[in-house]
């Protein structure tokens, strides 16, 4: 059971058992998570961050025109295999930059079908901000006046537990387990290369339960800072976390789950 927050309805596919605030809600988090069983097919967005503070522009301008250009060379590239898009277009000061990752274990036609919807999506959410973030569950896009290729950033977007107890005769035990699984997944997504930082796995932890975990960088960061984001996101436990049997965190270059 994930603690979910229904706060859209979009376009793009939400198909696991989870969960998802924003960052902006967690304070209220106790006051407005509703626990429900996710099992419907649900189309949702984790909510876009739109940064206030790298500039507008308007619907008619230079910088419009080159955000369609270079959004629509990620989603139609037919070539990449691996889910990471990165492309530029335009001259300065309008130049966009854009970024765009899949989930590491979704195939190249959805990744594509989820930048396509996110690239609707994402400027009509931010519709005046030249920098922005949207997320869906199995996409990523990211878009900025200035170059963010290669540029680890730690900020904050989505953290939401699985409210589930692990039983506390377990607890020490579990613990261990998931930071063993972690840090060993962390090594091999960070170890990953430049088209692909992405590691999945699991283990038996106590009472014969198996543990699960994904971890996934932009490829764009060297093996250090990838290895930096994941620990940044690891760390990131709050303590109505702790205890929990499931946590998702995603960070700006990285996320776990
Ligand atoms: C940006 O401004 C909009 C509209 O004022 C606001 O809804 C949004 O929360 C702001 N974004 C951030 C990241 O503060
Ligand atoms: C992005 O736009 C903002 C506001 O227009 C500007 O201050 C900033 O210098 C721009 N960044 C780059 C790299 O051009
Ligand atoms: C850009 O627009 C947002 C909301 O539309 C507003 O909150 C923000 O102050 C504006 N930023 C600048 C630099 O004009
Ligand atoms: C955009 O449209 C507005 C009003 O429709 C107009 O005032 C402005 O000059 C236009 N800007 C550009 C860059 O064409
Ligand atoms: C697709 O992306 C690759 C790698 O970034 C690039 O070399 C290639 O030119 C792109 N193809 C098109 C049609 O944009
Ligand atoms: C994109 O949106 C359409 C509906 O607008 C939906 O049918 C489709 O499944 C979405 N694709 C992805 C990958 O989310
Ligand atoms: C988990 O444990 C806490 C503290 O013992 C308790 O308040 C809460 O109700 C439990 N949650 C579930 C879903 O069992």
């Amino acid at each position: 059971m994930w603690l979910y927050k229904h706060l859209r309805h979009k376009s793009c596919h939400f198909t696991k058992h989870m969960a998802v605030v924003s960052s902006r809600l967690l304070f209220l988090l106790f006051a407005v998570l509703i626990p429900i069983q996710a099992s419907a097919l649900l189309p949702y967005l984790f909510p876009p961050t739109c940064n206030n503070n790298s500039g507008n522009y308007t619907s008619n301008s230079t910088y419009k025109t080159n955000l369609n250009q270079v959004l629509s060379s990620l989603y139609s590239n037919t070539t990449i295999g691996y889910g990471f898009y990165y492309s530029s277009y335009g001259q300065n000061p309008d130049k966009v930059y854009a970024i765009g990752l899949c989930r590491g274990d979704v195939n190249p036609d959805d990744c594509r079908g989820c930048l396509k919807n996110s690239s609707t999506l994402l400027p009509q959410d931010c519709p005046n901000q030249k920098e922005a973030i949207g997320r869906c569950d199995q996409c990523m896009l990211r878009y900025s006046n200035s170059s963010i290729f290669g540029i680890m950033d730690t900020s904050f977007h989505v953290l939401v537990c699985d409210m589930q107890n692990v039983s506390a005769n377990y607890l020490a035990q579990f613990n261990d387990d998931v930071n063993i699984l972690l840090n060993h997944l962390t090594s091999e997504a960070a170890a990953g290369g430049s088209l692909r930082e992405y590691a999945a796995g699991s283990a038996i932890t106590t009472d014969f339960k198996k543990i699960y975990a994904l971890l996934q960088c932009t490829p764009d960061l060297s093996e250090q800072n990838c290895i930096n984001c994941l620990l940044s996101a690891i760390a990131a436990v709050p303590n109505y976390c702790a205890g929990k049997v499931g946590r998702i965190v995603v960070l700006t270059s990285c996320s776990i789950r």
